[in-house]
């Protein structure tokens, strides 16, 4: 199946209760043959209006990440754990990431990305559970073939300079580990 035909299929879900909420469902955005795909937690105001990821304030923080190794949106791949807005931006329920597995699992399937970069603890904790991301950011994990990198979320850097830091020290490593993948 094709990345966009899959994408239509998500965009009329109604498998748990966040349709009733959401304005728009936002499926993902990016290169359907990108070898690094981006995932967040869950769409925020902004980005429920608009239909697209990370277009708010921590989505200014990606794209200066995303630009700082060469890279542009339409090279990759940015998805969400869960794809409508939890109402008031709340953190999204186990249902809620439970009835979204199947369709990002299938992106992903579509996809095939060498690297899956995991951007928060919410993402992490999808992949790879059990783990803290104040430990485990910036170390690349392989799993059952494929390898993931958490990170800490863009909007985790707000008001906190060191946070910030590691995340720019981490995503300068990418290229890196890509290359070796
Ligand atoms: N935060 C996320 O995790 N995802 C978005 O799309 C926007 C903000």
């Amino acid at each position: 199946m094709l990345l966009k035909e899959l994408n239509n299929q998500i965009l009329s879900c109604e498998k748990c209760k966040l349709y009733k909420t959401r304005i728009n469902v936002v499926v993902g955005e990016g290169s359907p043959k990108a070898d690094i795909m981006f995932i967040g937690e869950a769409p925020g105001r902004k980005e429920d209006e608009s239909g697209l990821p990370f277009v708010g304030s921590a989505g200014k923080i990606l794209d200066e990440l995303i630009q700082s190794i060469g890279l542009q949106r339409s090279d990759i791949y940015i998805a969400n754990v869960v794809k409508c807005r939890p109402p008031k931006n709340r953190d999204p329920l186990p249902e809620e990431i439970d009835s979204c597995r199947e369709w990002l699992d299938r992106q992903v399937e579509i996809i095939k990305p060498k690297l899956i970069v995991l951007l928060g603890r919410h993402s992490m904790d999808r992949f790879l559970p059990n783990r803290k991301i104040s430990i485990d950011h910036g170390k690349p994990k392989r799993l059952d073939g494929q390898v993931y990198y958490p990170v800490y979320h863009p909007a985790a850097t707000i008001y906190r300079k060191q946070v910030l830091e590691d995340l720019q020290k981490d995503f300068l490593k990418i290229p890196k580990i890509l290359g070796k993948i």
